[in-house]
């Protein structure tokens, strides 16, 4: 191994990796990994592992939303004409974020459901709503899927095998998010059955980085896109094409907007919308004290009940401002398989490594306001993300069925 490597895992006492027995193509790779990675960053995420989570200042407010099914006729229809203006124009495009691990789900790749309309791939029906848009507003709406180092050949190769579901392929583009060493609890990196640094995608907050590394940044403004709708892949009823969110995002003049859906019980397991210490901000439900959880206000609703489904639309500038915004990292314990130090590959039964991860709504708090609109759950929350029991293909289908039917 060249000396600049080895001098850098000595330096972040890493140097365990030099007692693997390896060959020259594996000692290679290792080599360009160890270049690429930022283990001043690494350290300082290990040593956040230990540390006492310190308590901050909280102040916890309501914010505001709108209910999509209060607005009346009128309003509706100027709304959607503002909305529908920008997206005739071709202003307007849409992202899914495809690079997660879907571990809870078991399943990394292509996913395919049994639905009411035959057998569906997700991508598939995200196309179908893609084709559905560009019939009624007369424009191929740009699609940009990010993936991740994991995923992103298959991902292309899958779609391009299935010839993009019909869609244009001119208008779908790739791009990849970064990543990041998993670590043990030692603070070691580890090595995966191909004796490469095992690392993982760095969360769905790696999308504000990886647009602008990846030239996506650059490519929305040269075709002059204004607006960009992002949402996981992981929600099959995700209404991406909305005029009608977006006439009320520019009439109230903000830069971002997301849906929301109404809490189902103060009880529900999920991140809410609030204002903390005066910004937007999804907190999580372990986090909001339960005499907030069961706060009602004036017209008997939840106080605290607009609920995050992972919709969200963005201004272009905010996506500029972002590209090198350093979010929050949070550590999760995880399980993954390793190379022991005699080179025999373990799958470990229990958690054994930190990934860290940046969340896409992190950056929010950066803006002082929001648009937040409400939306019927039933016409457009359908979460894939657990392999049985809530929130499962199973549960999703029957959402699909039922809008479908
Ligand atoms: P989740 O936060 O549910 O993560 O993703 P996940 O990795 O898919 O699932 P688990 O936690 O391993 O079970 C929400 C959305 O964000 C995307 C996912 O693909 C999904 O659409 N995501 C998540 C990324 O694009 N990149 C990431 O690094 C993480």
């Amino acid at each position: 191994m060249k000396e600049e490597a080895i001098s850098k895992l000595k330096k972040y006492n890493q140097e365990h990796i030099l007692k693997y027995d390896l060959n020259n193509k594996q000692q290679e790779e290792l080599e360009k990994q160890i270049e690429n990675i930022d283990f001043e960053q690494l350290k300082s995420l290990y040593e956040s592992t230990k540390e006492e989570k310190c308590i901050e200042e909280k102040k916890i407010e309501h914010i505001p939303y709108t209910d999509k099914t209060k607005l009346t006729k009128e309003e509706q229809l100027s709304l959607f004409e503002i909305g529908e203006q920008v997206i005739k124009q071709g202003h307007y495009a849409v992202i899914t974020m495809a690079g997660g691990q879907g571990t809870r789900l078991g399943h990394n790749g292509p996913y395919a459901l049994d639905t009411i309309n035959g057998k569906k791939y997700i991508f598939e029906i995200i196309i179908d709503r893609l084709k559905k848009a560009e019939k009624q507003y007369n424009v191929t709406i740009p699609w940009y899927v990010m993936t991740s180092k994991e995923n992103h050949q298959d991902t292309i190769l899958f779609l391009e095998k299935n010839n993009y579901f019909g869609y244009n392929k001119d208008k779908i583009k790739f791009f990849k998010q970064g990543e990041l060493p998993l670590i043990d609890t030692q603070g070691k990196i580890i090595l995966d059955e191909n004796a490469k640094i095992k690392e993982a995608a760095d969360g769905n907050g790696g999308i504000y980085e990886a647009l602008s590394k990846s030239g996506m940044l650059q490519e929305l403004k040269q075709n002059q896109i204004e607006w960009i709708f992002i949402s996981g892949i992981d929600n099959i009823l995700s209404n991406f094409v909305d005029p009608i969110l977006l006439g009320l995002t520019i009439k109230e003049n903000n830069v971002i907007a997301s849906k929301s859906v109404a809490k189902a019980n103060p009880q529900e397991k999920v991140g809410v919308f609030c204002k903390m210490n005066g910004k937007p901000k999804i907190i999580e439900y372990i986090d909001l004290p339960e005499e907030m959880a069961e706060e009602l206000d004036e017209n008997g609703e939840l106080m605290y009940g607009e609920v995050n489904i992972g919709t969200y639309l963005y201004n272009r500038s905010v996506l500029e401002n972002l590209a090198n915004a350093k979010l929050p990292y949070h550590a999760a314990f995880k399980k993954s398989g390793y190379l022991n130090a005699n080179g025999k590959f373990i799958e470990p039964d229990e958690p054994n490594v930190f990934k860290f991860e940046t969340f896409i709504f992190d950056a929010f708090t950066r803006y002082d306001d929001m648009t937040i609109m409400r939306v019927k759950r039933e016409d457009e929350f359908a979460p894939v993300k657990n392999r049985t029991g809530n929130d499962s293909p199973e549960t999703a289908v029957k959402l699909y069925n039922e809008k479908y039917k």
